[in-house]
């Protein structure tokens, strides 16, 4: 007989506990999926569920092995803030290690979205070794660590969120990649760096474009930018690279489109997505 999977077996064991506690009809409610950050659990839990919540997380966390269970909410604001409820444990640092890669986070204050896989994996393979990548919205290093440490490039990381950018600081010496990598906490439109960058990360959302000149004086005369937005599906695929190349062009950058990818969906009929562009200054 084939194996069960740790999952597979880590369901019903939850299901079993709770079928005992809780009132007819509400097992079928727990929640199927989680995300797990290191040893902190992330659940969505239906408001039906609202008055055995605690018990519930408590149940979640013994099984599966986590020191912390959060709600499941929404990550707003201009640091990408998150915002959970507390249901059981109270530690919400943890370290993440995914790729090869360690990340140290709060997961209760800093955002770390497991949808973004795959781009974190892609960017360990496009940065060369020894080019200089700009990371303008670095967070803990999400998408600029993978390039230092796997990727061998030079990185500037720049955080403006004092408290996301003591993590970053502790990523660069966990990773031990401090001899290629520096971070600033500062605004990135207060960084002073200029025509130095082979590769820019854009790695925001919603408001990118208006971060667009920055990136070019910061980029090199010929160099590639990873643009990420949020785009509603009506306007792709033209957007959001239609854009970008005005931008570009208005401050004498000509644009070319190399790659587009889906993120992840940030809200229904509104995409996220990465552009990677190569602009050359006319
Ligand atoms: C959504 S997180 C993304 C992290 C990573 N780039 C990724 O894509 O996974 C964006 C980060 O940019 C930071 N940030 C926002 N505006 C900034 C600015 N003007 N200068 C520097 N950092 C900024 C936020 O504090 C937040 O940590």
């Amino acid at each position: 007989m084939p194996r069960k999977s740790r999952t597979q077996l880590i369901k019903p064991r939850i299901r079993e506990i709770l079928s005992q506690e809780l009132p007819e009809g509400l097992v079928q409610l727990l929640p199927k999926h989680w995300v797990q950050i290191g040893d902190v659990l992330i659940l969505p839990l239906r408001e039906e569920l609202e008055p055995y919540k605690r018990r519930i997380a408590e149940v979640y966390a013994e099984v599966i092995g986590a020191k912390t269970v959060l709600r499941k909410g929404h990550i707003s604001g201009e640091f990408r803030e998150t915002n959970y409820e507390l249901l059981y444990g109270r530690d919400t640092v943890t370290i993440h290690v995914e790729n090869g890669i360690k990340y140290k986070l709060d997961v209760d204050r800093v955002m770390f979205s497991p949808a973004n896989v795959k781009e974190r994996v892609r960017m360990a393979k496009v940065a060369k070794p020894g080019e200089l990548v700009v990371d303008m919205f670095a967070g803990i290093g999400h998408l600029s660590l993978p390039m230092a440490v796997h990727g061998k490039a030079r990185v500037i990381a720049i955080e403006k969120s004092p408290y996301t950018f003591s993590f970053l600081i502790e990523n660069i010496e966990l990773n031990g990649v401090q001899d290629r990598m520096t971070a600033y906490n500062i605004d990135n439109r207060d960084f002073q760096g200029e025509n130095i960058a082979d590769r820019v990360l854009m790695g925001y959302v919603i408001k990118t474009a208006e971060f667009i000149p920055k990136a070019l004086s910061i980029a090199k005369d010929e160099a590639v930018i990873h643009y990420h937005n949020t785009v509603p599906e009506r306007l792709r695929p033209r957007e959001p690279f239609e854009t970008f190349q005005r931008i570009a062009k208005e401050h004498g950058y000509e644009a070319e489109k190399l790659n587009e990818l889906v993120i992840k969906r940030y809200a229904p009929g509104v995409w996220h997505v990465v552009v990677d562009v190569r602009v050359f200054k006319q």
